[in-house]
């Protein structure tokens, strides 16, 4: 069992947990997932990991509860126990693996959209870590909803918008990238954005015009995380991937965003599924280990 050592509201309907799984904090990197699920009964939840402490051998996850799983998690609290937390699975992001004084040259942006603040974090922590400082924009549609605020200052220089202006500047991420660029002068050569898949498609549309490399997190199309349900299939310069095993980060100059987004609606139904299958033969993607599967 896994318990949770802490859990608290970041904003309205977003949940932040502390659950102790030392395996997982020992060998997580930023950019990895975990599943976790409650009980017997309980869905597998793929969630980007938020924060983790090798020391106290815990992880940090942020969530949205949108489907049953997910509110039956919200009433859990200090003191109660995941029955799985599986992990870290994905690759972590680039940025990890890259050579310390190659990364001090970059200029890097990171573009948090909503609840995907949270999975943005630990790369900014990361790089602060190792003497990096990023900027960053968290985009939210209201001032309660900007989430990790505080955090985020501790480690980056931080730029806040909102939808409706009510809170640092005014407008989507992309007005404020653009301002950044186009009349305050920054200036970029990577951008990791997660979010929304709305906001990491306009995102990449903006960048590809400033000739700006963007990394874009996939995980919003996964369902159980493991490279079996077919769910998290899209399509990268051409060639099928699968977020869960391939990702979930990916060239977001690359992915087919309309594609990706048009699956995801169509997976949510049975029919939708049937007609996938019909389509695309069998989604999945060879996870059991026997068949090969479909690429
Ligand atoms: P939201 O709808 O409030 O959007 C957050 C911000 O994204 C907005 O404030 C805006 O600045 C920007 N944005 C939205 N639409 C845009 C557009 N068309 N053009 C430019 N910018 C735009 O976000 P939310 O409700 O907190 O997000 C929930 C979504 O986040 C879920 O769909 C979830 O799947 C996704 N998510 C993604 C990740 C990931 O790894 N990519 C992680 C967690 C959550
Ligand atoms: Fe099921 Fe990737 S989430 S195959």
């Amino acid at each position: 069992m896994y318990p949770i050592v802490h859990a608290d509201k970041l904003a309205a309907n977003i949940y932040r947990m502390v659950v102790r799984a030392p395996r997982v904090a020992r060998h997580c990197e930023p950019g990895q997932f975990v599943i976790v699920k409650i009980d017997e009964e309980g869905e597998r939840i793929p969630l980007t990991i938020c924060d983790y402490d090798r020391e106290e051998g815990t992880i940090t996850i942020v969530f949205q509860p949108i489907g049953a799983s997910t509110q039956r998690m919200k009433e859990l609290g200090e003191g109660d126990s995941f029955e799985d937390f599986v992990g870290p699975l994905g690759k972590p992001s680039d940025l990890i693996g890259m050579d310390p004084e190659e990364l001090k040259k970059k200029k890097i942006i990171f573009i948090a959209g909503g609840v995907g603040t949270a999975p943005v974090y630990p790369q900014v922590k990361w790089l602060h870590e190792h003497g990096i400082t990023a900027d960053a924009i968290i985009g939210a549609k209201n001032r309660d909803l900007v989430i990790l605020e505080k955090e985020f200052r501790e480690v980056c220089n931080l730029y806040i918008t909102t939808d409706d202006g009510s809170y640092g500047r005014s407008g989507m991420v992309t007005k404020c990238l653009e301002d950044l660029i186009e009349k305050e002068g920054h200036e970029y050569n990577h951008c990791v954005a997660i979010g929304p898949m709305i906001m990491m498609k306009f995102v990449c549309l903006q960048t590809a015009k400033y000739n700006l490399p963007t990394v874009v997190s996939m995980n919003p199309i996964m369902v159980d995380g493991t490279g079996m349900c077919g769910a998290c299939r899209l399509s990268v310069d051409g060639e099928i991937r699968f977020a869960c095993v391939d990702g979930p980060e990916f060239d977001g100059h690359k992915v087919d965003f309309d594609q990706a987004m048009k699956r995801m609606t169509m997976y949510k139904t049975e029919e939708g599924r049937a007609l996938l299958r019909l389509q695309e033969g069998e989604t999945h993607h060879g996870g059991c280990g026997n068949c090969g599967g479909d690429k």
